[in-house]
């Protein structure tokens, strides 16, 4: 066994290590100083508490981007230091988020142990390479990522560091799975390295009817297509779809996954998955004959999805209400029920129509995927959703990639159970047009105005706020902008008391709420790295069945012209025109 011995380095702070929505996420030039990732790592084992950093066995992996295996090696030696028992990583350094939540849950160890938290390493759907991002987050024990209080903590601990601990040990190799034993000054530290996705392969099959999805990704009638965009999803797909599910290797585009994401921005949205979507018919000049009759792409990371049917966007507000509108039925996991459901404020309102029709609980909480953790711990939550491209349920503690396609999967199949060998099946686009009929159509769509001057968004939001108070004269601007808009009938700041825990977070939005259900609201992104992002979403409820086919962007015309005169939002952006429309 290796010896090895632990010393001190003497360091310094350095200033914005304050983790965002999903952890710290800079540019990897900046990553790459000598002690920055070092800083905030030992400032985690602080928060932890010695206490519980000693003898535990932890997680280290994620999207592969660049810098990560350098990383991997980093906080291994700082980790043996603070005297932590395991380490484990997955092969090649590679775990999908969700993996990664599913790996603390579930997986045991060769010697019988078990991981209560993860470093993840990852910048999600932002680019990666040299130039682009890095990012770590930590994950708690019940898989989910770290509350507030011990991001806080961390925080605060970066700005006060004066020293890390970390240990001679050699490089390991990452690439070969099995188990590396050294000798320390408190005893016995491991790193075991394990194939990156039986753990994650084995808690799908207990989920999903395996045996009906693979009848309908061999049906000849059938045909799929995934995109994981060079992110860790490739690891999986081929896996899950192609060995497990036989679909055919040639449905898999971008599965490699690549350390710079192959150049492209690993975001599963119309605008960055050009190659899926001009596949499935979505394209600007559409190319190559029939379309699939499913399309689906996954983030850097795996995390978020986007699902597609032949020329034919599902959007995210909508997939979670089908999800659940459907799940008990097509998903044997939820085949007792629904214990509640939950979506994020700025997504649509389609799973509160859903919900209160199947009588279920259902809750509103702002942007961010742990609010969603804490209503899953406390057994009130089952399936949950964001308008960002994130869907997931209590299986884990983050939101899912290759859970919603295999979800979107199953209702098809489902569906289809008597079409299959041939015939006419039942469509993406006509299971998305039958909800709608029955429960109403939410038109929906976001604009992202990106890299904004930061004073300038803050003065944006600022103006909403306080135009908030005098209700007649926002009523004024909207009749001025459009006299065929319904008239604002609330107007707020959204905040959250969670059920749970009874915390409260403020300023998580602003919100004008429009008599006839209609909404604007207004946020500013927590996850960019470089300005401010400031995004609108806009929402419109149409109930009546002859007017639920119109283009989306159509149908809100009117809704946004009025959202941008009441902002200003040229003026104080000086932007014409929003930079992403999802
Ligand atoms: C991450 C989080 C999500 C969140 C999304 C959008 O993916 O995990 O919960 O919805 O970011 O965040 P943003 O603040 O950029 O709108
Ligand atoms: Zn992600």
């Amino acid at each position: 066994m290796v010896l090895f011995n632990v010393s001190r380095v003497q360091t310094k702070p350095f200033d914005g290590q304050k983790p965002g929505t999903s952890g710290l996420r800079k540019k990897v030039k900046v990553f790459v100083q000598p002690h920055y990732l070092e800083n905030f790592v030992q400032a985690t084992f602080n928060a932890l508490t010695a206490e519980k950093v000693r003898g535990a066995t932890l997680v280290v992996s994620g999207d592969g981007r660049y810098y990560s295996k350098d990383a991997i090696q980093i906080i291994t030696k700082m980790a043996a230091a603070n005297g932590v028992r395991r380490i484990w990583v997955g092969q090649n350094g590679l775990l999908s988020t969700p993996a990664v939540s599913a790996v603390i849950r579930e997986r045991t160890g060769v010697d019988g142990s078990k991981a209560s938290g993860a470093f993840i390493l990852t910048a999600s759907h932002n680019p990666g390479g040299p130039n682009e991002d890095f990012g770590i987050k930590y994950n708690m024990e019940n898989g989910g990522p770290a509350p507030e209080g011990i991001t806080d903590k961390i925080y605060e601990n970066t700005t006060t560091i004066k020293e890390y601990l970390t240990a001679d040990l050699p490089d390991f190799d990452i690439s070969t799975t099995g188990v590396t034993s050294f000798a320390g000054p408190e005893g016995q530290f491991d790193v075991e390295v394990f194939d990156c996705a039986s753990d994650y392969v084995k808690l799908m099959k207990s989920i999903f009817d395996f045996e009906a999805i693979r009848k309908l990704l061999t049906s000849p009638n059938f045909t799929f297509c995934y995109d994981a965009l060079h992110g860790v999803a490739g690891a999986y797909a081929s896996r899950i779809f192609v060995e497990e599910l036989g679909a055919q290797e040639s449905s898999l585009i971008n599965c490699t996954p690549k350390e710079d994401f192959g150049g492209g921005h690993p975001d599963p949205n119309l605008t960055y998955a050009k190659e899926l979507v001009a596949r499935m018919g979505l394209g600007k000049s559409d190319t190559q004959g029939e379309p699939p009759e499913f399309g689906a792409a996954a983030d850097g990371d795996a995390d978020r999805n986007m699902v597609l049917g032949k020329r034919f966007f599902v959007t995210p507000s909508d997939s979670v209400a089908i999800i659940a509108a459907n799940a008990v039925d097509a998903i044997p996991y939820f085949s007792a029920g629904l214990k509640g459901v939950a979506r994020s404020m700025p997504t649509s309102a389609a799973l509160d129509v859903v919900a209160k029709h199947l009588n279920l609980k259902f809750f509103e909480v702002p942007t961010g995927w742990k609010f969603f953790g804490n209503l899953m711990d406390a057994g009130l939550c089952s399936v949950c959703g964001e308008e960002s491209f994130g869907t997931g349920s209590d299986h884990i503690r983050e939101k899912d990639g290759i859970w919603a396609v295999l979800a979107w999967l199953s209702i098809l199949a489902y569906k289809n159970k008597d079409n299959l060998g041939g015939g006419k099946l039942v469509t993406v686009e006509e299971i998305v047009r039958q909800h709608w009929a029955k429960y109403g159509r939410h038109y929906y769509t976001r604009y992202d105005y990106e890299n904004v001057d930061a004073g300038k968004a803050k003065e944006l939001m600022a103006y909403l706020v306080k135009l908030q108070s005098s209700l007649p004269e926002v009523n004024e601007i909207v009749k001025s902008a459009r006299s065929d808009v319904s008239k604002v009938v609330h107007g707020d700041e959204f905040e959250y008391k969670d059920p749970v825990d009874g915390s409260i977070s403020k300023h998580q939005g602003i919100r004008y709420l429009f008599e006839d259900g209609s909404r604007l609201v207004f946020r500013l992104s927590g996850t960019g790295s470089e300005g401010a992002t400031i995004r609108l979403y806009i929402e419109q409820y149409e109930k009546d069945p002859s007017k639920i086919g119109r283009e989306s962007q159509d149908a809100l015309g009117p809704l946004v012209e009025v959202a941008l005169k009441l902002s200003k939002m040229q003026e104080y952006t000086g932007r014409s025109a929003p930079t992403v429309i999802t």
